[in-house]
């Protein structure tokens, strides 16, 4: 049964666990000893404490934490559907230990004390290492700038509208000087609201069948090439959230092509599904960026494959059932990831698009090196963090109420069978999760 653990100080030794730590350049069998705030490879048995509890690790891969650079943990304002405790523990259970959380709660995290709330909030309730994107304008309603300067200094490692593109031209350039000059992150959820209107799906055979007038899959495109002309212009470190059409990868890889500080992640179900699974008008495959089309996911999975995609990241996004089960139209976007991300790339190993090194570095080192962080995604390399997780890559799971921890259950996988389950979580040496 899968248990929650409060952190507790006792040692944890790992014995004989393949060690997949990409950042270090690490990938072979090791004892692994967690005691708090130090992680230790291969330890002298002099220095492993009687009491330490043991975990034989033959079969089992350990992970440095995963990193989800796009969650939604919905405290303030939407605590029905997740608070920082309860995401937590869904995060703990797909093995994350550091997640980025976006700032449109209610009110939004606009301000630096609202930031400084996530980061105390996640220690009182001993959850796991919560980095804060914060709003890029006031509200999240693209009208006035914040004041990017306060918000990083309160611990913001970002800047976002998450949910809304920064559409005003002049206030996008503006946002982007500052972000130039404070070296913070931009994260762009792209989509020119003139041309998608805000329809809950993508324009195509399926939406037609379904009566539904879709959103263009240009509409994400066209916003990411605007993007990438003003950061060319600014110089400032800009990041496109879960990115689903080939347009826009194309638009990416000019940029890094051109040596821009551009980078980008995809989300599990835009590489695992598309606008197809929506036939059914079934709202747990209704989400912004909707589902696309067959051509578009086939661009994303070479994305990964040939690294112009830097990370994988879930949009966890929680939402009731009573609001998903609004109908097609009416309910929400957003589905949950955090229990399943790492199983989903496991899916893409089992179908040969990467292998097992790809799909641990698209969770570790890769969202790491976008959010600049030398201390996460390894725990070889000096200065990690001692978070681990371990996977047991033989293991399947149905995905099923069981298996989601969180407070809602609105994922787009439920009854799907998946490859890997995580089987234990360490955050900063201690042991928070075991099967
Ligand atoms: O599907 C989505 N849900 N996309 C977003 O951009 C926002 C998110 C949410 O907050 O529910």
């Amino acid at each position: 049964m899968p248990e929650f653990f409060e952190p507790r100080d006792r040692a944890t030794l790992v014995s004989g666990v393949r060690v997949i730590d990409i950042a270090a350049d690490v990938d072979r069998s090791a004892d692994v000893l967690l005691a708090p705030g130090r992680i230790t490879l291969d330890p002298r048995a002099a220095d492993v404490p009687d009491d330490a509890l043991r975990i034989d690790g033959a079969g089992l891969w350990a992970l440095p934490g995963l990193i989800d650079l796009q969650v939604h943990f919905r405290q303030p304002g939407f605590e029905h559907k997740e608070d920082i405790a309860s995401g937590s523990r869904a995060a703990l259970a797909g093995g994350v230990t550091t997640v980025v959380v976006m700032p449109n709660t209610k009110p939004t995290l606009d301000t630096a004390e609202a930031v400084a709330f996530q980061g105390a909030e996640a220690q009182r309730v001993h959850g796991v290492r919560v980095l804060v994107a914060a709003a890029a304008t006031e509200g999240i309603a693209g009208k006035r700038l914040t004041d990017h300067a306060a918000l990083q200094g309160a611990g913001a490692v970002a800047v976002t509208d998450d949910g809304y593109p920064l559409s005003d031209d002049a206030l996008m350039r503006a946002s982007l000087e500052q972000c130039a000059k404070l070296d913070l992150l931009f994260m762009q959820h792209a989509e020119d609201m003139s041309l998608s209107h805000g329809e809950p799906m993508t324009r195509g055979a399926t939406s037609e069948a379904l009566g539904v007038s879709g959103q263009p899959a240009d509409a994400e495109g066209a916003m990411v090439e605007r993007d990438v002309a003003l950061v060319g212009e600014t110089g400032a470190r800009y990041h496109v959230l879960h990115l689903s059409t080939a347009r826009s990868l194309r638009a990416v890889r000019a940029a890094k092509a051109k040596g821009l500080a551009v980078t980008c992640e995809a989300s599990p179900h835009h590489l695992l599904l598309t606008d197809e699974a929506c036939a059914g008008g079934d709202t747990h495959f209704k989400m912004n960026p909707p589902l696309r089309s067959e051509a578009d996911r086939q661009v994303l999975l070479a994305g990964i494959a040939d690294r112009s995609i830097d990370a994988v990241a879930t949009d966890h996004a929680p939402h009731s059932a009573e609001e998903k089960a609004r109908g097609f139209r009416e309910a929400p976007f957003g589905v949950i990831g955090l229990e399943t991300a790492f199983a989903a790339l496991l899916s893409l190993v089992e179908q040969g698009v990467i292998d097992d090194r790809r799909a641990a570095e698209l969770m570790t080192a890769g969202p790491a090196h976008v959010l600049r962080r030398a201390d996460l995604g390894s725990i070889a390399r000096p200065g990690s963090v001692a978070d681990l997780c371990l996977v047991d890559p033989a293991r399947r799971f149905t995905v099923s109420e069981q298996t989601l921890f969180g407070r809602s259950k609105n994922s787009a996988f439920l009854g799907r069978e998946m490859p890997g389950r995580v089987v234990a979580t360490f955050v900063d040496g201690r042991l928070r999760y075991r099967v």
